[in-house]
Formats: C-alpha cells, structure tokens, sequence
C-alpha cells in the first residue's frame, strides 16, 4: 500500500523538467531567448481567449439569462483572476516552459499530473471541437451572405437538427407558422425535412468543421508556426472587430430591451456559466512561456490579469449591447454577433464581422491545436502514453503522430456534436484544473517546504483568510436568502425523491467542501486567494449539471482505467526505479 502511495506521488525534478525542455526546444526550433515582454504576452494571452466563447456560446447565454448575463462575465473574471495569480506562482517557481501537467509532475507527483494532463486534453482538444462548431457556423453565415447556399442539413450538427425540429413541430402545433419562428428553430427544421436518410437515420453533419479541422490540423502536421507578427495582427483584428460591433452596436440599442435586466432570475443567468466560463479560457496559456519572458516573475502575473480585465471590460459592453440590440431570447444563434446586425439591417457590417470573425477563430483553432499534440508529445516522453505519441516527423519536426491523433479527435466529433454539450464539457474539465491549481498552492504553501512555496519569485499575496472568508460567506448566504429565496427552499426541500436528489448532490458535496475549507481557513490561516479561486472554481462546477458531472466523472475514470492499464507501469520514473 505505502509501494502504491510512493509511486503515484512520485515527482519529477526540475532539473529532469528543464533537460526535457531543452531537447524539445531543439527539437521545435525555439530559441530560449528571453525576448517577451508584457504586451507581447498579453497579447498571446488575448489570442488564445477571444474565441468561439465570445463569437458564440455568448448568444446562448445571452438568450438564458438576458442582460443580466453581464454580471455573469465579472463574477467569472474574478474566479479567473485569482487561479491566474496561482498559475503564475506556479510558472514562477517551476523555470520552464509546461502546462498545469508539468507543475503537478514536479509538485504533487504522476497520479495528479496525469489526471491535470488529462484534463487538459478537454480543455485543449474538446474546445477546440467547440470552436470548429463556431467557425463553421460563421463560415456558413458568409457563404449566405455572399448568396451561395449550402444545404443546412450539410452544415448543421445532429442533435441541433432533431431537437430544433422537435421544438419546431411543437411549436406549429400549437398554430404558429414556421416564417414566425426563430431563425435557428427555422434552420434546425428545414435541415431535418430535407436531410437524406440511410437506414431510418437522418444524415446531418457538420462538415465545414471538420473541413477547417483537417486545414489546421494539416498546417500543425507541416510545421506552421504563427510567426509572433502575424499573431499579433490577428489579436488587433479580433479586438478591432469587437470594437466594431460595440461601437456601431451602441446606436441600435433600445434601452427597452434591458428590462427586465434577469428575466429568467439568477437560476437564467447562472445557465450561461460554462458558456461564459469558456469566453475566458486561455488565459492560462500565458503561464506557458515562462523560459521566453525577459522578466517572468514580474509579467505572467501581470500579463495575465492584464488580458483578464480587457477581456472582461470588452466582454461586458458587447453582452450589454447584443442583449440591448434585439430581444434576448433572439440570440440563441451560433453567429450572434453578425446576426444582431443583419437584425437591424446592416447587412455589409454584419458581413464585415462574420469575415473577420473565420479569420479570428481559425487561428485560435490553430493555437490549440498546436499546443494540444506538445502536451501528448510531453506525456508520451515521460512514459505515461506510448512511444509514438512523441515520435517526431524526419522532415517536418513536429510531433505528427500525436497531430493527426489530435485532428482526428477533434474532427470526428465536430460533424455530429452539439456546440452546447462540448462548451460544457470543456469549462466543467477546466475548471477543475483551476480548482487543482488553486488547491495546489494552498497546499504546497501549507507544507512551506517545497520549491514553489519558498522561491523568492512571484508569490499569490498573502491575505489571511481566517476572519475574511467567514463574513464573505455569511454574506453570500444572507444575499442568497434575500435575493434567491426559491433556490434556498429547493436547495433544503427533500421532495422529489431520487430524482431531484441527485440534481443537488455537487452542491451538497461544495457545501461540505466550503465548511471543511472555513475551518481549516480558521484553524490555520490559510491564504484567502487561493482559497476562495478553489471554492469559486467549485461552485461553478456544480452549476454544471447532473448530465455533465456524470460525462466528466465518466471522462476521468477512463483516463485513471488508462493510466493504471499504462502510465503506471511505463513511466520513466517507475523505470528508473
Ligand atoms: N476562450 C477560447 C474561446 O472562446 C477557448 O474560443
């Protein structure tokens, strides 16, 4: 038993780390010269954030929780912000150049880094199914725009499709007329009736994204790098372009629209939390380039809070213009930011940001593409996959088993998956990874007797808890009976049995979490940020939903069956024992 408990919390050094990294530097042709500065690290961090999230997945939430959704985008950043200052201790502590993976290899040992690792795979690889969703639905806006139509059931996932025309044979019995309903019930309908059909199964798919997949995934096989010019560009479109939609935006809002500000209550707004979530994942990615910043100690943290706040800052003007633009239940569209303006009838703008928008999104498509075969590539090396996953291409240099696996991961589920269901299973793995991140530091500053915990480098400032985070609660609880008494009272009621228990069991399972974590923060005076990024980290996760806590558990034991049926037996650190 103390064997098994050795083994699983064996560590890296970080000496180990820094030697891998110096043979994947060579290997990649990157120079480990310390040339980035704070803009060019905020603006790497803005590539890898302003995505399909804000593209996107902000119609749905828009249309759950109305304006109010805005709030959501703050409440959100804050969470982020402090696992940010967390990823930076980390980044600080440990030199080189990894991911969350790399950190808990050398601080927490295998079992953790593996499970980081693999959750890393859904925030990189299933995200990016869910950008390939967006991009096509942008790319498939233009071609309309541009009067060359493709059948809908050709660009349309399954689950859309049926569920659409589902609500839209509903909805026409109930006597409305199908030019009535809302543009993406009217699409989901038409792309159903005119599907072929093999076999009694509708063939609808997706197809542009699992054309632009194959692009990128191509261009990642070959070698593309984004040179830091053409990235930098790419930032100034994205931002340009959101600028655009507030700036013209701001003239066609109708006040009006804002009232109610909820109309569907806290329970609407707390609906867009993966999708809002997802807006800000990235940010982390920063945290990245550690062995390339001339000053990491002083600029992750900086940087990272820094692209935080501009993207919350642009985030909450462009959901108050959208849901101020049209009724917010109208904005449950794949391309909302193009379709408030062909609303209002400004066809050439609404084109204008549909452009822009493929461009800006195939690149953040190119970003987490790129980086997700290098995490396999790193795994593989340390034994916990096969060999070939870090087997490199003779010509190309790059990792090309790992890339095509990627492409092909991400590809496949991109024809028939529905945008909703991987936005949430992204945010719900990633958030986890926060919450591990943010524990981490709590723990390792706990035991003040690692690296990361007494380096001289950056450190999360220290607040202590004891008092604070007691009120802070106390003031939730007595905002939450003030404002959400409803959610109290369903929240205690035992009725419903079973089936509405199971609803409740994440956030029974936070409550206990929260009153352990207060104690403990009483008891020995634990550090606030950390503690409250774990715990807002957590409470999002229990937003999530029963459908996806049990995708997720399911996603985690699969990876814990591989990594005892592999990693276990074939890590270099087991070998070298
Ligand atoms: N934040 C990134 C996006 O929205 C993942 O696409």
């Amino acid at each position: 038993m103390n064997n098994l408990r050795k083994n699983l919390t064996r560590r890296k050094s970080v000496t180990a780390l820094q030697a891998d990294y110096e043979r994947d530097g060579s290997t990649h042709g990157t120079d480990l010269v310390r040339t980035l500065q704070l803009k060019d690290l905020v603006s790497f961090g803005i590539a890898a954030i302003i995505g399909a999230g804000i593209f996107s997945t902000i119609g749905n939430a828009s249309a759950a929780g109305g304006p109010g959704v805005s709030l959501l985008f703050i409440f959100t950043a804050i969470a982020c912000g402090f696992s940010a200052l967390c990823y930076a201790q980390f980044a600080a502590a440990i030199p080189v150049s990894g991911s969350a993976y790399t950190y808990a290899y050398a601080s927490f040992g295998e079992l953790v880094a593996w499970i980081i690792g693999w959750d890393l795979l859904m925030e990189y690889a299933i995200g990016n199914i869910a950008v390939a969703i967006s991009w096509s639905d942008y790319f498939t806006a233009v071609l309309h725009g541009v009067g060359f139509g493709v059948p809908e059931y050709l660009t349309m996932d399954y689950l859309s499709a049926s569920r659409g025309y589902q609500t839209a044979l509903e909805l026409l019995a109930e006597g409305q007329s199908l030019s009535a309903l809302p543009g993406h019930i009217q699409a989901a309908y038409v792309a159903w009736q005119n599907a072929p059909s093999l076999g009694g199964i509708k063939l609808v798919a997706d197809f542009p994204a699992l054309a632009i997949t194959a692009l990128i995934t191509y261009l990642v096989y070959i070698g593309i790098k984004e040179s830091k010019r053409t990235a930098n560009l790419l930032v100034l479109l994205k931002l340009l372009v959101i600028l655009l939609v507030i700036s013209v935006g701001a003239f066609y809002v109708k006040t009006d629209n804002w009232t109610p500000f909820a109309p569907n209550g806290l329970a609407g707004i707390m609906k867009g939390v993966s999708a809002v979530f997802f807006a800000y994942i990235g940010f982390d990615a920063i945290s990245t380039t550690a062995e390339e910043c001339e000053n990491p100690q002083r600029d992750l943290p900086r940087a990272m809070i820094l692209a935080l706040v501009i993207c919350t800052v642009l985030y909450v003007v462009l959901a108050l213009v959208l849901t101020g633009m049209v009724p917010f239940g109208e904005l449950a569209v794949g391309d909302p930011l193009a379709y408030v303006f062909s609303r209002v009838k400004l066809d050439v703008i609404a084109g204008i940001v549909a452009t822009s928008a493929i461009v800006a999104m195939a690149s953040v498509l190119l970003v987490f593409q790129y980086g997700q075969p290098r995490i396999w590539m790193t795994m593989s090396r340390d034994g916990l996959l096969p060999g070939a996953f870090s087997r490199i291409h003779p010509k190309h240099k790059t990792p090309y088993f790992a890339t095509i696996v990627t492409g092909v991961v991400v590809a496949v589920p991109a024809l028939f998956m529905n945008l909703t269901e991987v936005t949430d299973l992204t945010s719900i793995g990633t958030l986890f990874a926060f919450a591990l991140v943010c524990g981490g530091i709590l723990l390792l500053e706990e035991k003040q007797k690692t690296a990361i915990a007494t380096h001289k480098g950056f450190r999360v400032p220290y607040i202590n808890g004891k008092y604070i985070l007691p009120v802070l609660l106390l003031a939730a609880t007595v905002l939450l009976f003030l404002y959400n008494k409803a959610a109290v009272t369903t929240f205690f009621s035992m009725s419903g049995g079973w089936g509405s228990l199971q609803h409740k069991i994440s956030l029974y399972g936070f409550i206990g979490v929260t009153a352990v974590l207060t104690v403990l923060t009483f008891n020995r005076n634990l550090s606030l940020i950390p503690v409250l990024g774990l715990l807002i980290n957590l409470y999002l996760m229990t937003e999530l939903g029963l459908t996806n806590w049990s995708r997720f558990m399911a996603w985690l034991v699969l990876g814990l069956v591989i990594y005892f049926a592999y990693g276990y037996r074939n890590s270099k650190l087991h070998q070298q024992l």
